[in-house]
């Protein structure tokens, strides 16, 4: 059991191993937060909340006198509310048929279930026991319920909120996030993973100041402008010291996160589904559920905040069939031939890799349709026997031949107005009446909110993925949206769209990737531009970026990781120099910083001779060998490529029996000072064997002196060590 209530001082106590979150419902009928952080015991702790609430000049609680104290504004607050005094960023904000957007959410008593209900029509980590604490306004009918659940063994706490009308003739949420919570001080930093295309989850952080810091989209995706994550960290925080929580949203849509520094010198954190250009209609009897939200506590600065992270995320939202599973190994034609191809030039590709190791071909954009070039062709799911006579039978045949397996790159919300459904169907674009579309790369998005649209793309994705004996979706999002506008909503639901996008790709979720239990789906939009835990609920790994550069790989790796597990970053092996930046790195280096995700390659393979296939399975050999470290393991970052010339990953087995060094020097410079790496993660008392020196050295030494690796001269240049007990 992890959740107490003590009956007198109205305490709830959700409890992980070595964490408590507390709140209690204060004297008026607030759910007041107290506490979140280590484990303390279940003590009384309302006397931390009395300076604080017994401020001047604040509007009293309703009912009460003007005497200054006891005005919501000054509660901790695990729900905040607009129009009875409290000026900071409402959770909710709900017209009723008057007309008012008040609402005063006070306590209605408390349920826990035995279980964790699902969210209908939307993505959530798996758990056990959930408390509920009934909020209801009195006079409006309006409700919203709290959802936690505790992770006993990561202290992580998933939240959310069912918001309800009970009884209003009509309601309309105009603001509906899934949480709050205040922490005690301003002291704090924001992390951030920001960024573009090719230039995924750059890290930066900025301390929190008075009024409000956020991060948010407004595209109807996530994004690669700015993820669905944020942690606040103490001033100062490093990687093994100082307190993390990470805040992350299990969503794909527009969304907001925001740390507000009130007055009183709180920290209100607060967020959900992106209120800009948002309404929700709500009649009698209805109930909004707004998406989870995933908050967890660290200790032990930003890498323990991290590991958690991976192993709530890993062990409780990725689908058990393949999170800890070998993963495929793929080549994927994208880079070594773009649309340029036919049946020839693709079993040239799979005779280049034969016997290597690989063992699964995904072959990329332009298979269908009318598609030689990015300008038409999308939604046409039909499969081009221009460039492959016989279809794809036929590459299957081979790849079965050849013991390999069969990929393919769907982009399945798209439509090419050149292209024969939108001729058919112009109608499945989403458009505003009278406006001219916005095209990006010559495509348009198709209105999955509507039932018709989604029901087209659902039969023409699985038809092919039925027909073709295909074991691995590639699942691609190259454009966002522009006009958000349907016409299956009415005049006064337009503002109902992003969400509605979000809950039409879950439906297509449900109905192509669930229905394919088999099939491994790779996440994608122009690279890892909807890297979020609502598509990682569906798809265990997810493209990190179209820029497979080595160097940029370590900073869009090094950032991604914050936030997810390695597990989930797909990375490839492409040639050089660079498509995208025409940098020159060593095949090794690539092979060493591509293996820290799930591996593959991105080239023409079909050119590869007898050296490059010894090299290519040399790789998958060492990527085998450690595999288990990168699905399953406790990463522990050594050096950021933020801060300096180097970048070190360390992967650690749960056992702390076996671990892996992937250190990387940026620029060789003569006669350079000597970097020395002090390992983390390991058992101090245990002996390992470092293979790479012929040693044998105890973790503690491994832990305080370090290794001091000697980087071959040039730019770019990694070194590894296998540490494990013999
Ligand atoms: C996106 C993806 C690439 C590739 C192309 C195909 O850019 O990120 O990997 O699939 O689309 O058009």
């Amino acid at each position: 059991m992890a959740i107490y209530f003590d009956e007198g001082t109205k305490t709830f106590y959700l409890e992980g191993r070595d964490t408590t979150y507390a709140f209690y419902i204060n004297e008026f009928g607030y759910a007041e937060h107290l506490y979140y952080g280590r484990k303390i015991a279940r003590e009384p702790l309302t006397y931390t909340r009395g300076l604080i609430a017994g401020r001047t000049c604040a509007a009293a609680v309703p009912g009460l006198d003007d005497a200054g104290y006891s005005s919501y504004q000054y509660f901790a607050t695990e729900l905040s509310f607009f129009g009875s005094g409290d000026y900071r960023e409402p959770t909710v904000l709900a017209e009723n048929e008057c007309g008012d957007r008040l609402s005063e959410l006070l306590y209605d008593g408390y349920e826990i279930l035995a279980y964790k209900p699902k969210i209908s029509g939307m993505p959530s980590t798996r758990g056990e026991e959930t408390l509920v604490i009934h909020l209801k306004d009195k006079l409006s009918g309006f409700g919203a319920d709290l959802y936690y659940t505790v992770f006993e063994d990561t202290g992580a706490v998933a939240r959310r909120i069912i918001y309800k009308n009970e009884g209003n003739p009509a309601l309309t949420l105009r603001r509906a996030y899934s949480f709050a919570f205040s922490l005690p001080s301003q002291d704090y930093e924001l992390l951030s993973l920001h960024g573009a295309w090719g230039r995924e989850n750059q890290v930066e952080r900025y301390p929190v100041h008075f009024g409000v810091s956020s991060v948010d989209s407004k595209r109807a995706t996530s994004s690669a402008a700015i993820n669905p994550f944020m942690a606040l960290i103490s001033r100062g925080a490093t990687e093994e010291l100082g307190e993390a929580y990470g805040v992350s949203l299990v969503y794909s849509s527009s969304f907001v996160l925001k740390a507000e520094g009130t007055g009183d010198g709180q920290l209100l954190v607060t967020g959900g589904i992106n209120d800009f250009d948002f309404s929700w209609a709500l009649s009698a009897g209805e109930i909004f559920e707004t998406p989870e939200v995933l908050l967890t506590y660290s200790p032990d600065g930003i890498g323990g905040m991290s590991r958690r992270i991976h192993d709530t995320v890993r062990r409780y939202l990725v689908n058990e069939s393949f999170v800890y599973k070998a993963r495929p190994i793929v080549i994927n034609n994208w880079e070594g031939t773009y649309m340029d191809f036919d049946t020839e030039k693709l079993k040239a590709i799979i005779d280049g890799v034969r016997g290597t190791g690989i063992d699964t071909f995904v072959l990329d954009d332009g298979w269908f349709g009318k598609r030689d070039t990015d300008e038409s062709g999308l939604g046409d799911w039909v499969v081009n026997e221009k460039k492959l006579p016989g279809g794809l039978g036929v590459i299957a045949s081979y790849l079965k031949e050849a013991g390999m397996k069969f990929g393919l790159w769907f982009e399945p919300e798209m439509i090419s107005p050149d292209s024969d459904v939108y001729r058919a169907h112009p109608d499945y674009a989403i458009k505003a009446p009278g406006r001219e579309n916005c095209l990006t790369r010559h495509q348009l998005v198709m209105d999955i909110t509507r039932d018709d649209v989604r029901d087209y793309i659902v039969e023409s994705v699985n038809k092919i993925i039925d027909g073709n004996d295909i074991s691995y979706v590639k699942w691609d999002y190259n454009r966002n949206v522009t006009e958000f506008y349907s016409l299956g909503l009415p005049k006064d639901r337009q503002s109902e769209f992003a969400h509605r996008y979000a809950l039409g790709l879950y439906d297509l979720y449900e109905r192509i990737v669930n229905a394919h239990p088999d099939v491994m789906f790779e996440g994608c939009a122009g690279g890892g531009a909807r890297f979020d835990l609502g598509t990682l609920a569906y798809f265990p790994q997810i493209w990190n970026s179209d820029d497979t550069d080595a160097e940029e790989r370590t900073l869009i790796q090094y950032g991604t990781s914050i936030a997810y597990p390695l597990s989930a970053s797909s990375c490839h092996v492409s040639v050089v120099p660079n498509h995208q930046t025409a940098r020159a790195t060593d095949m090794k280096t690539r092979a060493d910083i591509a293996e820290l995700g799930a591996f593959g390659y991105e080239l023409d393979a079909s050119l590869f001779d007898d050296s490059d296939r010894a090299a290519v399975r040399e790789q998958i050999a060492e990527y085998k060998r450690c595999e288990q470290l990168v699905l399953a393991g406790d990463l522990y970052r050594l050096d950021s490529p933020y801060e300096g010339n180097f970048f070190g990953f360390m992967l650690v087995s749960k056992d702390k029996s076996c671990a892996k060094m992937t250190l990387y020097r940026r620029m060789g410079r003569p006669n350079s000072t000597v970097k020395r790496f002090v390992a983390r993660g390991l058992d101090e008392s245990k002996k390992y064997f470092v293979e790479e020196l012929g040693t044998t050295l105890s973790g503690s030494t491994l832990m305080n002196v370090g290794l001091l690796p000697e980087f071959s001269a040039g730019d770019f240049k990694t070194v590894t060590y296998h540490i494990y007990v013999k």
